[in-house]
């Protein structure tokens, strides 16, 4: 029998969350009277966790998906996804054109050395671009000067049929939690791509939450959105849970109790004795480990739910093992369900806020050990 430990991801819960974000850019769209965003599902990094098959299922709706893997995205065409794909780093290498000619990929060009590794090729179809703005993310993008031209040299691609079409996109480095370094760079990015046609895209997961910013972009040219985290039940913000944005969990991490030790006052436990029973305590061993992408960062009181009772961790957690206090679930015992993260346990983002990360990061950490159930929909 294989250990108890499984991930449900969720097909419903998916799909729910990319239509609650559908459903709100088309209402407020309408309400504003303007045209609602098309919207790129990210599903970079194995659609942070869930995996590319599950999320190309999940989020038919969507117009188009975004990643940044050739093969990834070669997967969702292998699928049957027919709408856009976005590669969302472009080329690394001249080779890649060819594949994204030969899949109709979009790519992104984001530095001169990409655009320069396009003017020498000639690809067997054209493929679509959108180039990136730098407008104060400083990861990747054409500095504000140099975009203009940039772009000009993008749409001269379009004559010599190396391109198909031209967009531009920037990114947004504190959309969470800064109104003032966002509008600055909505600002900057209205200013520089001023008069270049083409559609646009700049709000991931916080701004397309915020439609202050996604209403905020010029409304000249068809708006894409590109949220990620969003999409997986996960809340970009600090201050507000994913519940708060009625948001659901897609990725449920389940294990069991394997075992169950009744421990004295002063005992210590697990590596580093770094929990010490303050009075004797029932405890309970769960088939969970970092080496199964939970996180060893996490502190004792971390949440964790045992037969549907939350409860906390104690201890350092080990490679394939976290122990957990049954004093609140005195009824548990070998076999007894437990939840790590998503529903019926503590959010992912609880976990994550606990063990000094993001839910982000847990998501796309789960470990391929572990077997995952697709909860397929109704
Ligand atoms: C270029 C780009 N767009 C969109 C996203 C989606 O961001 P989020 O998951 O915060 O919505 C990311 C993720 O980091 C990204 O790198």
């Amino acid at each position: 029998m294989p250990r108890p430990i499984s991930a449900t991801i969720s097909l419903p819960s998916l799909s729910h969350n990319l239509g609650a974000i559908t459903h709100q850019l088309s209402s407020l769209s309408k309400e504003n009277t303007r045209p609602t965003p098309k919207v790129w599902a990210v599903i970079k990094a194995n659609a942070y966790g869930h995996g590319i098959e599950p999320a190309v299922k999940a989020f038919a709706q969507a117009d188009g998906l975004a990643l940044l893997d050739l093969n990834e995205a070669v997967r969702c065409r292998e699928a049957g996804w027919t709408k856009p794909i976005l590669l969302l780093e472009g080329c690394f290498e001249p080779a890649d054109l060819s594949v994204a000619a030969d899949y109709s990929l979009a790519i992104c060009i984001h530095s001169e050395e990409q655009l320069r590794m396009l003017e020498s090729a000639s690809p067997a179809k054209p493929v679509d671009a959108v180039v990136k703005l730098n407008t104060g993310m400083n990861r990747l993008g054409f500095a504000s000067a140099e975009f203009a031209p940039a772009y000009r040299r993008a749409l001269g691609l379009v004559d010599r049929a190396v391109l198909a079409s031209v967009g531009k996109m920037t990114h947004l480095a504190r959309a969470d939690d800064s109104v003032d370094v966002t509008l600055e760079q909505l600002q900057l990015f209205a200013l520089s791509t001023q008069g270049l046609p083409g559609d646009v895209s700049v709000c991931n997961s916080a701004a397309t939450l915020t439609p202050q910013y996604w209403l905020g972009v010029p409304s000249g040219a068809q708006q894409w959105v590109r949220p990620g985290i969003c999409l997986y039940g996960s809340s970009p913000f600090a201050s507000q849970s994913a519940d708060d944005l009625g948001l659901k969990p897609a990725m449920t991490l389940r294990s069991r109790i394997i075992g169950v030790q009744q421990v004295q006052a002063g005992s210590g436990m697990g590596y580093g004795h770094a929990f010490v029973a303050p009075q004797d305590m029932r405890i309970g061993v769960v088939a969970c480990g970092y080496a199964d992408g939970y996180p060893r960062h996490a502190p004792t009181g971390t949440p964790v739910t045992v037969e549907g009772v939350r409860t906390r961790l104690l201890g350092r957690v080990s490679m394939d093992m976290l122990i957990v206090d049954l004093t609140p679930a005195p009824q548990a015992s070998v076999g007894s369900p437990v939840v790590l993260w998503g529903e019926g346990g503590p959010s992912v983002d609880e976990v994550a806020r606990a063990s000094g990360t993001i839910g982000y990061e847990l998501l796309c950490a789960l470990a391929p050990r572990v077997p995952k159930h697709i909860k397929e929909m109704s």
